[in-house]
């Protein structure tokens, strides 16, 4: 019996001096230096509180206030899902009817059940290449006319393969008509560091959850709540204090700090630019082999190849070639193999991601996986009803005309195919089926 499985584990992994493309941001570097676990402290005299904070907390708050040109910034050590969590619940007082993107993480999905919040869906569109397209102004506007309850619009930007969508033109469209802007941004601390910014708050978000351990370097845990309008600041600390633990880490919030002062104080921009000019070279080197990436406006420091545009899946990618250089990406899939590149990552990094792609084979060959649902399923109960229902785990092949309980995405990062209170349906089912989902959370009969 291995007496300590996880730190054994972990250990091993770091001995195999891999190239992390994944998260988090810092790559385990060394950035922090020594002493972090000395920091493993907990609320005392002197140290302040995250959901009282009225000294040293609310500075650090308030210099990332500086640092993202927000009204107010709240940190978390609970992850960018406690920044979803806060977000909506700042929002469900104006009221409980949201247009919500439909690939939205389930963070968000189980924040709206517990806080009663209903979303109106509205799904991306422009997929290709299994990318999940994109969610445009023009369907915003769509559904918020067609409803004169909604409150808030809340959409993921970038998604998981760095597709952006026109957060200005979205924004324009919501704030017309009092609507707020919520923009799931977890995957997009950095955007306003790239050469262009391109960070949701500064093009017309009115908050953002930002999930700082994934880009920046920040321990896993640390993240953002930035809110651009100061009255949606007011009751701020006590949405968030609802749902998270009453001992943050102060290890994760000092990271933070750390952050913080890299960027106001440090080299901070003029690295994660130069990472900037490094990876357009990957990708213009992938774009040459004729590997397929998402089109239009995309995350600067993320790789998204299209493997089956060279014949070969994701997932035999990354054992095939990515693995074989050493390199763990951050997400594979039947169709793409997704990479974030941070300035944490070294140039022999850089080096091995490139010899990979050389090596992968080149031409177009693409292999097709359909994970497309052509019409939304029918909603037969409310979310929160069905996620807080007496449920079960039932076999996908027994669950047709059931209510689901979860969400059941083909890949996780992508649009789910069923959300809870959805009934589902054959074409539901061939297409879970097709993905290898084999269970699924039903509500009980
Ligand atoms: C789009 C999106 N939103 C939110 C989250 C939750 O972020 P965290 O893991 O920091 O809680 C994730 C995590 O992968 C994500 O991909």
């Amino acid at each position: 019996m291995n007496s300590k499985p996880l730190y054994n584990r972990l250990q091993q992994h770091i001995s195999l001096d891999r190239s992390s493309f994944h998260t988090p941001g810092h790559k385990c570097s060394g950035f922090f230096g020594s002493g972090m676990l000395e920091l493993d402290l907990t609320e005392l005299p002197d140290t302040d509180a995250l959901y009282e904070a009225d000294d040293v907390i609310l500075q650090t708050e308030n210099l990332l206030s500086e640092l993202f040109r927000t009204k107010r910034s709240l940190i978390s050590a609970g992850g960018c899902s406690l920044a979803i969590q806060t977000m909506l619940r700042i929002a469900s007082e104006k009221g409980r009817k949201i247009i919500c993107a439909r690939n939205a993480h389930r963070s968000a999905v189980n924040a709206m059940a517990l806080l009663g919040i209903e979303p109106v869906w509205i799904y991306p569109r422009g997929q290709k290449n299994g990318f999940t397209g994109r969610i445009y102004a023009e369907d915003v506007k769509q559904a918020i006319d067609a409803d004169s309850r909604i409150t808030a619009c809340y959409i993921t930007s970038p998604d998981y393969y760095g597709e952006l969508c026109d957060i200005g033109k979205i924004a324009e469209v919501c704030h017309s008509r009092g609507v707020l802007l919520l923009v799931d941004n977890a995957h997009g601390s950095h955007l306003g560091f790239m050469e262009n910014d391109l960070h949701p708050i500064h093009l017309g978000a009115d908050m953002t959850a930002c999930s700082l351990h994934k880009t920046l370097p920040v321990l896993t845990g640390g993240a953002a709540l930035n809110i651009a309008d100061e009255a949606l600041a007011e009751n701020a600390k006590s949405a968030m204090s609802l749902f998270g633990s009453t001992s943050p880490s102060y290890m994760i919030m000092s990271s933070i700090d750390i952050c913080t002062d890299y960027f106001l104080n440090g080299s901070g921009t003029e690295d994660y630019r130069q990472c900037e000019r490094r990876v357009s070279r990957i990708k213009q080197l992938a774009k040459e082999k004729g590997i397929a990436q998402p089109e239009g406006i995309c995350d600067p420091l993320r790789v998204t190849l299209n493997t089956a545009s060279a014949g070969i899946c994701g997932t035999e990618a990354q054992e095939k070639y990515f693995g074989e250089y050493g390199i763990d990406c951050e997400f594979c899939d039947g169709k793409n193999a997704v990479m974030i590149c941070t300035p944490f990552n070294s140039e022999r990094d850089m080096k091995r991601l490139e010899t990979a792609i050389k090596e992968m084979p080149s031409g177009r060959n693409e292999i097709t996986v359909n994970t497309d649902l052509n019409n939304a399923p029918e909603r037969v109960m409310m979310l929160r009803d069905a996620v807080l229902s007496d449920s079960e785990v039932i076999d996908v092949s027994d669950s047709e005309g059931r209510t689901a309980a979860d969400t059941a995405c083909p890949c996780p990062p992508g649009v789910p195919v069923i959300m809870p209170g959805e009934m589902i349906t054959k074409e539901v089912i061939e297409i879970m089926v097709a993905s290898g989902i084999k269970k699924i959370r039903a509500v009980r009969n």
